[in-house]
């Protein structure tokens, strides 16, 4: 087994002359695997239940006497113009009532039955065809669900929401109106049929109405992912079934906790964000939640760019070296295949402007030969396959909390979560403190530090969980604003921050956020608070630092509290990062976790662990080069060479990976 090498291959954007170069040049750059007819529908299917397979018939066949495998998509994600004549209402609307045009991809209303049909119908034809090719490895079901439409506001929308809610709700009304609050604001509901996507209204609309809406639109899409698969499964029971996930910063339409399981082997897509000056951390933090989305196993990564992306404002490429540094990280956080978007570029079509394996410029450009040369590290890097993480650290995650949070009429809508807990995650990935992310019902005895960064909403089992952590020896640290409300989104009565105060030894009694550019000074070490502040009174805990300044000056902003046998921190306030990182090394020391290896500032260090090895991966993005003490008997897999002395030497801005035996 090697780690599988390739990207999304779209034959159909060209001539058939091109496919044997495409051979020629795949085999070359030590391609493996590549995903094929993702976006295929209308060729295969030129009208209504008329097929022509002859290009996946050949291309298939090209593969498997290149030796390179398929991962064979269902073409679901774009409709055929044809479909949409025939079933304009199929087409979705928005929010504000406007219906959308067919004309590019993904523009179908997630709950309609024409499409349902149809989607399944194709998957089908594809699945009996195909299901014993020796060339096909794996199915892709779609393509990245809801990226263009996580959700749909139409009427056949409605009628699916009020079905979901009456499951929900065991067809009572009353616990509907019980758990949306609805005495406030006259918005009771007597009847089923008056209930409607959170579509656009004059002022806010409930909140528990939306993040229940948020919960069916992401159970809308994961139905259609398994009525998919399990046509597939159906005809070719063997074969594993993987849809690519959006792990990554601008998404947050589905609840992949819900989704994973139903999967048989994880994939997800990064791409980086040209405004980030530091996307490796961005990276690491999304292959750390893929893998434990994954169980902890080894995951795909389908799909990231060899340079320029084409839908951000500015799309900027890749530096030197950036495409080896970034690809390794992904294998560093658990990735067991790497792949682009996509092989070759296209020279036509909305995506011509987006970088590939294989460039508008030719062989002749540095892509490909960065390209070729990863292909090579990942031949070499072949026992590093099926390793898996180390961490005692865990992040809590949860779409829930985050949807709940970044709902409208907050205290403040500059908390975002995904800022919060990346701002946790950044200290410790530059420690090198191997992290997972984990639900906050997950069993956390591997862990001996739990981190919960404004996890805003909890329900009871959740809370219990956590604190239950806490009270047998380990350590929780809670960030502010966590706990307020249950799964309904009512508030905790009593003070905040609610299901956790007991465990925190602390009650606040009002929240007082800052202004944007606002900070106060804090009582030690000369930090500042900045974008929350509390008025938190101690209630068994000890102060660890207050606000030396403003209507809090005095009050805790950063407690500890001795809590059954372990500890339990609140970070009540943002503290800037140098505090931040100084607390947040305090607090994994006092509970005895300990960085995978200490390297120089800008060196990312990750660790995978073997059967009998572990894999010690060393990248620096710092562009200095390094030396990082190893186990006297290692070796350095990418060059093959012994590790002489005990230490290894990471060249400037490039990356080592070393065999350490146990
Ligand atoms: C997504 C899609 C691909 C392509 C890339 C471009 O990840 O899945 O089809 O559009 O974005 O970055």
């Amino acid at each position: 087994m090697t780690i599988a090498y390739g990207g999304d291959y779209n034959p159909e954007q060209w001539p058939e002359e091109v496919w044997a170069e495409d051979m020629r040049l795949m085999r070359e750059a030590g391609v493996t695997m590549v995903s094929i007819g993702i976006f295929s529908w209308a060729l295969l299917e030129p009208s209504e239940g008329v097929y022509d397979f002859t290009l996946l018939d050949k291309v298939l066949a090209l593969l498997q006497q290149n030796g390179i495998a398929a991962d064979l998509a269902t073409p679901t994600a774009a409709p055929p113009a044809w479909f949409f004549r025939a079933h304009p209402e199929a087409l979705p609307v928005d929010r504000d009532g406007r219906g959308l045009s067919y004309g590019s991809r993904q523009t179908f209303c997630p709950s309609s039955p024409a499409y349902r049909t149809a989607a399944l119908r194709i998957a089908g034809e594809l699945a009996r065809r195909y299901a014993d090719h020796p060339a096909v490895a794996m199915w892709h079901i779609h393509n990245e669900y809801g990226c263009h439409n996580p959700a749909c506001y139409c009427d056949e929308s409605a009628e699916a929401f009020r079905r979901w809610l009456r499951a929900k709700y065991g067809d009572s009304l009353a616990s509907l109106n019980d758990a949306w609050g609805t005495a406030f604001w006259s918005q009771w509901y007597y009847d089923w049929a008056e209930i409607l996507p959170p579509r656009a209204t004059g002022a806010v609309p409930n909140p528990t109405h939306q993040l229940d809406w948020r919960r069916f639109c992401s159970d809308e899409l994961l139905a259609l992912y398994k009525a998919e698969r399990d046509v597939l499964r159906e005809a070719a029971p063997s074969l594993p079934a993987t849809t690519n996930f959006m792990v990554m910063f601008n998404f947050d339409a589905l609840d992949y906790w819900r989704w994973a399981p139903e999967l048989d082997v994880v994939s997800n897509d990064h791409y980086l964000r040209s405004t980030d000056p530091e996307s490796e951390i961005d990276i690491a933090m999304s292959g750390d939640l893929v893998r434990s989305l994954a169980g902890g196993r080894p995951w795909l990564l389908m799909e990231h760019s060899t340079g320029a992306v084409n839908w951000q404002p500015v799309n900027r490429a890749k530096s030197p070296g950036e495409l080896r540094r970034n690809a390794l990280a992904h294998v560093a956080h658990g990735a067991d295949g790497i792949a682009y978007f996509q092989w070759r570029a296209a020279k036509a079509g909305a995506e011509q402007w987006h970088s590939a394996m294989l460039p508008h410029a030719g062989t002749d450009s540095v892509i490909w030969q960065d390209v070729v040369q990863l292909g090579a590290d990942l031949k070499a890097l072949a026992e590093v396959q099926g390793s898996t993480g180390t961490a005692t650290v865990a992040v809590v995650w949860d779409w829930d909390a985050r949807w709940a949070l970044e709902l409208p009429s907050q205290p403040s809508e500059e908390l975002r979560y995904l800022d919060q807990v990346r701002s946790w995650y950044e200290p410790l990935w530059r420690s090198g403190i191997a992290v997972d992310f984990v639900r906050p019902d997950a069993d956390l005895s591997p862990y001996r530090l739990v981190l919960a960064p404004s996890l805003y909403l909890v329900d009871e089992a959740g809370a219990a969980n956590l604190t239950g952590f806490a009270s047998s020896g380990d350590t929780l640290a809670v960030g502010f604003h966590s706990g307020a409300v249950d799964e309904n989104c009512h508030v905790r009565l009593g003070g905040y921050p609610g299901a956790f105060r007991d465990a925190l030894g602390v009650r606040t009694d009002e929240l007082f956020p800052l202004l944007p550019g606002e900070s106060l000074a804090l009582s030690s070490g000369g930090g500042t608070a900045s974008l929350w502040s509390e008025r938190v009174a101690l209630a068994g805990a000890e102060a660890i630092t207050s606000y030396a300044e403003g209507p809090l000056t005095g009050i805790p902003a950063v407690t500890r509290n001795a809590y059954g046998t372990g500890t339990a921190w609140y970070l009540a306030t943002r503290p800037d990062p140098t505090t931040l990182a100084g607390l947040l090394d305090l607090i994994r020391r006092e509970a005895g976790v300990e960085p995978v290896r200490v390297t120089p500032e800008g060196v990312e260090a990750a660790l995978r662990r073997g059967a009998d090895a572990d894999y010690l991966f060393l990248i620096d993005h710092a562009g200095k080069g390094a030396e990082v003490s190893v186990a006297a008997d290692a070796v350095e897999l990418l060059t093959g060479e012994p590790v002489l002395g005990g230490s290894v030497s990471v060249p400037a801005g490039g990356v080592a990976v070393v065999r350490e035996p146990r």
